[in-house]
């Protein structure tokens, strides 16, 4: 992606005005980074919720529901794609044909097919596709990868890595499109793509092997009644995951009325029977290194946050980050770093920074508009780091359908 200079400003274009698009990359993105873009075009098919983004983001830019007759008409140099995760190919393939970079939310597609289809796009025409990968930029995140790669623990074997999802953000994925594989390619591949790259990234090699389980076991069929959506549900006063849209003024703004456009309701019901996600699952994972990983992910948890340890042949580094809980907790991360023979211990106290991840989306954001930024930790991620996560959860997820254990397809460079 060309690097906008201090006169010359990146012109781009926001698709997909949903919570994502217009707070992280539109309002956001305009607050703290307008030296370096301009934002010039807005798409959503429902152009009553662009219109609402349009007055949230602060933009006069022009709304499009056709993104076609957008990029003919605009000649964007960057498209963000902020729509649900299985229409990021046909966008990302176009941007680029059309001439522009591409910035992917993660997950950077959904099926095999659409990650070949994307790749080549970027080979053929010579522009680039970043994933927004976070949490690579996470303050403790970039401590732990510094401490890997300073030796700290001798070589890596194997790493313990547990993610637990709140019974609010949790169950958020059970109301929205996020609970269809087809839309999703299920939290193996839309949740814990974020996860199978921090991984990659940490140790430095690609995924060979993966063994999967996954089940429906709380929501869906599991829930004990269901309506179509919480607003007009006749057991919301018995429901424990009963959501109050119009409690929350962003939320309501952006999607309440606009649903009746597309009928995409944003309290929709977490019990619904069609839901075909598994909400609990673990994998165990292979290296090309040799390193071997456990890995789960809840969905219906009292707490948020994860743990992670990374097991050395001379020590360990154990954290475990606390983002919601029933006890409060200081703002910053401990990491424990433990040498073996008797090399006792070394607390490290990494502070939350402000933001998103706790700073992980400014820094990113830094990293990629800033001009001259220093990328010495391969924070800034491509097409290449986003297929190989997807793989790894599309690996997890037939493993679990089908049984056995599946070997990832090696990605070229
Ligand atoms: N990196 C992160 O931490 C993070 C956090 C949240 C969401 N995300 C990602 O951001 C993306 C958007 O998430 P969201 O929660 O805002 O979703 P959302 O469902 O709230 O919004 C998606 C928007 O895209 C629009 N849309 C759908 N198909 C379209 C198309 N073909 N062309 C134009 N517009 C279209 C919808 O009308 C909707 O307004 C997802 O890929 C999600 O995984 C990433």
């Amino acid at each position: 992606m060309k690097m906008a200079s201090q006169t010359t400003r990146t012109r781009y274009v926001l698709v997909g005005t949903g919570n994502r698009g217009t707070t992280m990359w539109g309002r956001e993105l305009l607050a703290g980074w307008s030296s370096h873009v301009e934002l010039v075009g807005i798409c959503d098919l429902n152009l009553m919720r662009a219109e609402r983004a349009r007055a949230m983001i602060g933009s006069n830019a022009p709304l499009y529901a056709d993104f076609d007759a957008m990029m003919a008409e605009l000649k964007p140099a960057l498209v963000i794609v902020c729509t649900p995760d299985d229409t990021h190919d046909d966008i990302i393939v176009k941007a680029m044909e059309a001439g522009a970079d591409v910035i992917s939310e993660k997950p950077m597609t959904t099926s095999f097919e659409k990650i070949e289809r994307i790749r080549e796009a970027e080979k053929r025409t010579g522009r680039r596709v970043d994933v927004s990968f976070n949490y690579r930029f996470a303050p403790t995140a970039a401590r732990m990868k510094e401490l890997i790669q300073d030796g700290a623990i001798g070589e890596v074997t194997s790493v313990d890595f547990h993610w637990y999802l709140d019974n609010a953000h949790g169950a958020d994925y059970f109301r929205r499109w996020h609970a269809f594989t087809k839309h999703s390619g299920s939290l193996f591949v839309h949740k814990a793509t974020h996860h199978f790259d921090l991984l990659n990234w940490y140790l430095e090699s690609d995924p060979v092997e993966v063994k999967g389980f996954g089940q429906l076991l709380h929501y869906g069929r599991n829930g004990p009644f269901r309506g179509p959506r919480c607003k007009t549900c006749p057991h919301k006063s018995e429901c424990d995951y009963y959501m109050d849209l119009a409690a929350d003024p962003f939320l309501d703004a952006l999607y309440e009325e606009p649903s009746a456009v597309d009928g995409y309701f944003r309290d929709a019901c977490v019990f619904r029977e069609d839901i075909d996600i598994p909400d609990t699952m673990t994998a165990s994972i292979r290296y090309a290194s040799g390193v071997q990983v456990s890995y789960s992910l809840n969905t219906y948890m009292p707490i948020e946050g994860h743990h992670i340890a990374f097991n050395g042949r001379r020590g360990r580094i154990e954290m475990r980050q606390y983002e919601r809980q029933p006890w409060s907790e200081p703002p910053a991360d401990e990491i424990l770093l433990v040498k073996s023979f008797g090399g006792g211990v070394e607390r490290i106290w990494v502070p939350h920074e402000p933001g998103g991840h706790y700073g992980g989306d400014n820094r990113m954001r830094d990293m990629i508009f800033k001009p001259g930024s220093n990328d010495r930790l391969k924070q800034r991620a491509g097409s290449r780091a986003g297929a190989m996560s997807v793989l790894t959860g599309l690996a997890a997820l037939q493993s679990a359908r089908a049984g056995g254990s599946v070997a990832i397809e090696p990605q070229p460079a």
